[in-house]
């Protein structure tokens, strides 16, 4: 049973995903909170090493359904190994993607269905959901402007696809927010780190209110 809190941040290439979830479980931790971050695909060995199958840049003729199924594989372990036993024991797991990227990638920019790979990744996860999702928005042409800029940023197999390729993901994640306003938020990505990180505390408070009660501050 999930007695914690489930946090993932999704979106597009060059989004910041990864120092805003940094700056976060930081946040967090300094109120006390045991915050564990993680990432897909990845996080754990089994499935970091599923990653760099995926990722790898020689593998230009991997299936679209290979794909999705290393993907939804990937999430399986790295749920049953590290998220779900966080959540077990109470405590806050922030993710850097989860299921909804499949959706956006492989369901809609790839064009294998949201509902066929809704239907993989249900078998793969479960009723693990995640209780919010952040979605960092940003023009893919900004996104990927900034990660050409980072050198010490590997280049993997989904950065070299197309820009139109980037702008249907970003397509995909608006049907998302469409088909669960409830639990999915978008942010306005294309800001300062220090602006965007403002929007996602402020989002994740709004939202977890009574769980961060008991916190100083
Ligand atoms: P990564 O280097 O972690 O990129 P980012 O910093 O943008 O998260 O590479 C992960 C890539 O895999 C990224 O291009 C998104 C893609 N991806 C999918 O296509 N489907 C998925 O289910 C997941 C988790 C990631």
């Amino acid at each position: 049973m999930n007695n914690g809190i489930f946090i993932t941040i999704e979106g597009g290439e060059g989004s910041g995903k990864t120092t805003l979830i940094e700056r976060l479980a930081h946040t967090m931790q300094q109120r006390g909170q045991i915050a564990v971050t993680t990432r897909e695909p990845g996080g754990i060995p089994i499935a970091e090493q599923i990653r760099s199958v995926i990722l790898d840049r020689s593998h230009t003729g991997m299936d679209a359904r290979t794909e999705a199924l290393l993907y939804a594989a990937a999430r399986r372990q790295h749920l049953v190994e590290k998220v779900a036993p966080a959540l077990q024991a109470g405590q806050i797991v922030i993710c850097d993607r989860f299921v909804d990227s499949s959706l956006a990638y492989q369901g809609y920019a790839r064009e294998l269905g949201m509902e066929e790979v809704w239907s993989i990744n249900r078998f793969a996860i479960g009723d693990w959901m995640p209780q919010l999702t952040v979605y960092l928005d940003i023009d893919p042409s900004v996104g990927l402007n900034r990660i050409s800029r980072a050198s010490e940023r590997e280049v993997n197999r989904l950065d070299l696809e197309s820009l139109a390729f980037h702008k249907r993901v970003r397509e995909g994640y608006r049907e998302l927010l469409k088909r669960y306003p409830e639990r999915i938020v978008r942010v306005d990505a294309e800001g300062t780190p220090e602006q965007v990180f403002a929007d996602v505390l402020a989002v994740v408070d709004a939202r977890f209110k009574g769980f961060f009660a008991n916190d100083t501050n």
